[in-house]
């Protein structure tokens, strides 16, 4: 692969609040990493003693295809994110607090949740659901469904939360897939100011022959939409509540039981049901809660994304709740009904972790500093993105604008596969602008060639990540033998990410984007975030994809389809323009062949820019 130019550095040192205050100062990140390197097991399982467990576990990894991390050991997630809590200081603190798009709160401490699960334990074990029964959630962010969530794991069930915006045939091809036994639903949500009849979707979806597996739908009367419960298979919410008197039971599983199936959005072919598993997943997910958003006992934390994402799942709902923080969950559009509702939480709530996506972060930027500076922002103290290439215009907007220059932005690296962050900056780290940083300590992370040969420094390849780590996926749902077949090379202990990466001479880590998502331009291969970023240096431009097109002298040239953010601006002028910037930015060979003004980019239902889709088939 060629050899490339390390992008232009800006450097910021955190103020010395941030690295005084950090749970993890400058000098013990590199302890931790020496530590892991000399004794990765003892590493790990110092990091599962910070849990609770029913009983030990007799091998911390046993070695098998894939790994199985603390054999032996029993344990439950909701032991941890919940029971410990109710019986600690804990108790009467806040676990969630929430906001719907109309402006409603409401705010449950630990000990309010707990009772909620109890009884939704009970109940649903009197129901006949057990330890293995598969439950399909499709729910907005609401209380009710972080006390479904951890009543279905208290009783060592298996869940799949499915985004709440899928059509019908969505959600009936992942009932299939996962022969899910109970479908819990709302009647509806509102987003964006109109109301969406979610029962109606999950009707459409259950009156199919894919849908014969389901015997149950529970449904939560968020809106009072007026329906009729069919006696054959539904369910209110109320109904299923079943009084208790002190503790339901929480099942002792062991370590290896699946928690919950994650369908990944999709990007690179037909969606995977990725398995996360009971002990593994919350020792990796807890470890970055504490060492990467450095959570506090004072700290509101708010992810953005939604719960039928990974990382809604992790930090939205089980990170902040393994941690004993109180998590924020905002129940409809983040710029609705104006672009300073996403200021207005965190004023209100006094948000200090906001965790979010380059998506979200390029459209505040949009609207411009006067939104954010209207509010006071100062409880926030850590932001942190994930999702999609973060360029450095956006992140140097956002450092300044919403973090007033103090807070740290972290540029977090993780997928749907590795259940918890583990590339990122910490906070008292430098941080460089556009770059993920390093493989968080306990992680091995490189850059190689096809053949799996490390490359030198600055020059493109694949980012892979070596061995095994608790929070890695446990195999596909139903799909045990194939689980790893284009993911994992055993004999090599090497997991193919599927992105390409640079590793600059500090070994920061810069994400060029996913493999399929490359340009081959005369031989020099470049990644369509890397002409993406030098044209969203133009202050015009609000959003862009680059897609490769067939040339007849280089082999590939690119096409941008660029989304403005005054329409109007939109000319051949503006197009030599953006073609020039693109040559400065990133030298003469990135020739762009083709611009064309658009007014949205197709995007997956997490926000990723569609690239393929505008590369196959382009819009007229
Ligand atoms: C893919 C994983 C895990 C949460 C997000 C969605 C891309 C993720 C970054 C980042 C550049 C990123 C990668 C990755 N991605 N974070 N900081 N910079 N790209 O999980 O749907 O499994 O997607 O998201 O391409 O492989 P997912």
């Amino acid at each position: 692969m060629s050899e490339q130019h390390a992008p232009e550095e800006h450097l910021f040192r955190p103020a010395a609040p941030v690295r005084m205050g950090a749970n993890l100062s400058a000098q013990e990140i590199e302890q931790a990493r020496a530590w892991f390197a000399d004794n990765p097991e003892g590493f790990w399982e110092q990091a599962a003693k910070e849990l609770q467990w029913n009983e030990p576990w007799h091998t911390v990894c046993d070695d098998g295809d894939p790994p199985t991390w603390f054999a032996g050991a029993k344990c439950n997630i909701v032991h941890n994110c919940l029971d410990r809590h109710v019986h600690s200081a804990n108790r009467n603190k806040l676990a969630l607090v929430w906001e719907s798009e109309a402006g409603e709160t409401r705010k449950w401490t630990y000990f309010e949740l707990s009772r909620e699960v109890n009884r939704l334990a009970a109940g649903l074990r009197r129901l006949g659901f057990q330890a293995g029964s598969v439950f399909v959630l499709c729910l907005p962010p609401l209380p009710e469904t972080v006390a479904l969530s951890l009543a279905i794991a208290k009783i060592g069930a298996v869940q799949s939360h499915v985004f709440v915006g899928y059509a019908a045939k969505v959600l009936r091809a992942r009932i299939a897939a996962l022969q899910a036994e109970c479908v819990v639903c709302a009647d509806g949500f509102a987003r964006n100011g109109s109301v969406v009849g979610l029962k109606e979707i999950v009707d459409t979806a259950l009156d199919s022959p894919e849908g014969d597996s389901v015997e149950l739908t529970i449904v939560v009367p968020r809106l009072g939409i007026k329906q009729s419960l069919r006696t054959d298979r539904d369910l209110a919410y109320d109904d299923v509540l079943h009084p208790v008197h002190g503790n339901e039971p929480t099942t002792a599983l062991d370590s290896d039981h699946i928690l919950f199936v994650q369908y990944t959005s999709g990007t690179t072919g037909t969606p995977k049901g990725v398995v996360h598993t009971h002990g593994g997943y919350m020792v990796a997910l807890n470890r970055t809660m504490n060492w990467v958003l450095d959570i506090k006992a004072t700290d509101i934390l708010w992810c953005q994304a939604d719960l039928g994402w990974i990382t809604g799942q992790s930090y939205a709902l089980w990170g902040p709740l393994l941690a004993g923080s109180t998590t924020m969950l905002y129940e409809g559009h983040p710029l609705y009904p104006k672009a300073d509702r996403i200021w207005r939480i965190v004023e209100k709530a006094g948000v200090s972790i906001l965790y979010t996506t380059p998506t979200l972060m390029r459209m505040v930027k949009r609207y411009g500093p006067g939104f954010p500076a209207q509010h006071d922002l100062s409880a926030l103290r850590l932001l942190a993105a994930v999702g999609e290439p973060l360029a450095p215009e956006v992140w140097l907007w956002w450092h300044e604008h919403i973090g007033q220059g103090q807070c740290p932005l972290l540029n977090t690296w993780w997928q749907t596969e590795t259940g918890a962050i583990v590339i990122s900056p910490l906070p008292a780290n430098t941080l460089k602008p556009g770059s993920v940083g390093r493989p968080l300590p306990g992680i091995q992370a490189a850059v190689v060639d096809p053949e799996g040969t490390p490359v030198p420094a600055n020059t493109t390849g694949h980012l892979v990540l070596y061995g095994s780590w608790p929070g890695f996926f446990n195999g596909l749902f139903r799909e045990h033998d194939q689980s790893f077949a284009g993911y994992w090379s055993p004999s090599q202990k090497t997991y193919w990410t599927g992105d390409l990466a640079r590793q600059d001479a500090d070994g920061h880590l810069w994400i060029l984007g996913r493999q399929d998502e490359v340009l081959n331009i005369a031989g020099h291969i470049l990644g369509a975030t890397e002409i993406e970023n030098g044209l969203l240096v133009h202050p015009g431009v609000h959003e862009v994809a680059v897609v490769p097109v067939p040339d007849k002298i280089r082999g590939q040239a690119a096409k941008a389809y660029v989304v403005l953010k005054e329409p109007h601006q939109a000319g051949d002028a503006l197009k030599t323009a953006l073609t020039e910037l693109v040559r400065q930015e990133l030298g003469p060979v990135v020739r762009i062949k083709d611009i064309v003004f658009v007014e949205t980019l197709p995007k997956t239902g997490s926000g990723k820019i569609l690239r393929r889709a505008l590369r196959d088939s382009p819009p007229a």
